[in-house]
């Protein structure tokens, strides 16, 4: 159920390359699941930005975000003490499928909802391996604080500077066993990782929102059940519903 609020940032600090964890406190109840996010009012702009949500508990938010263009160069100079408009509990978020050996794919800033997930399922006594790719050793981020939940976790960076050269399917080889698969990142990323595996799963996908809500229907896209709104009935689908 979503939620109009206000939020107190806590702090606002840059992890890697231009990349920022933003703290928010205020009321949390509106989230219920990782994968979900919310769209931010940053001051100065009309159209509100959707965010990854990091973590969650009772009266704080920890979101990541991405540099991207103007609102979110602006996003990083709001100080702590600033009151922000945020639109919370948005999207449906993934839910944890009956599993042994999940195994968990993000891309660039696919990764920030992925941790949640992660401990969800450990919490759950699942086993998860964990693959998180990036362009280069500096945009890396959540590969200790994943590995601290007790998951395994392969890195691949573009340029090869971290961890296994190449994209994320490049570390597939090297998963011992998978019985399930939930990822987000880039659609090139999606659709390289259904070529390479056909393990049932979920799938996070990023698309530009307005609205965030279901209201404007500008992030659209053709499910099993007709056209479907990512924002509203994503932004998790399954394989089944995306038909890949
Ligand atoms: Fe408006 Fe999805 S962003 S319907």
């Amino acid at each position: 159920m979503r939620q109009l609020l206000d939020f107190t940032v806590v702090e606002n600090r840059e992890l890697a390359q231009d990349t920022y964890l933003l703290s928010l406190a205020g009321d949390t109840s509106a989230l219920a699941a990782p994968g979900q996010f919310v769209n931010l009012e940053i001051p100065g702009y009309y159209l509100r930005r959707p965010l990854s949500v990091f973590d969650w508990a009772p009266g704080r938010l920890d979101l990541i975000y991405k540099v991207l263009g103007e609102g979110t160069r602006d996003l990083v100079q709001v100080r702590v003490g600033t009151t922000m408009s945020v639109l919370s509990g948005l999207g449906n978020g993934f839910h944890a499928a009956p599993a042994q050996h999940p195994l968990i794919v993000g891309g660039g800033v696919g990764v920030v909802p992925l941790w949640a997930l992660a401990r969800t399922l450990i919490e759950e006594g699942q086993n998860p391996t964990v693959i998180y790719g990036f362009n280069s050793a500096a945009e890396v981020i959540l590969v200790e604080e994943t590995e601290a939940l007790g998951a395994r976790v392969l890195v691949t960076t573009a340029d090869g500077s971290v961890g296994t050269a190449g994209f994320v399917t490049a570390a597939l080889d090297q998963v011992p066993t998978a019985d399930y698969l939930y990822a987000c990142g880039p659609t090139p990323m999606l659709r390289a990782l259904t070529a390479a595996t056909a393990l049932p799963g979920q799938f996070s996908l990023e698309e530009r929102m307005a609205c965030g809500f279901g209201a404007c229907v500008g992030c659209v896209v053709s499910t099993r059940s007709g056209m479907s709104r990512v924002c509203k009935e994503g932004p998790v689908f399954t394989r089944e519903e995306l038909q890949w």
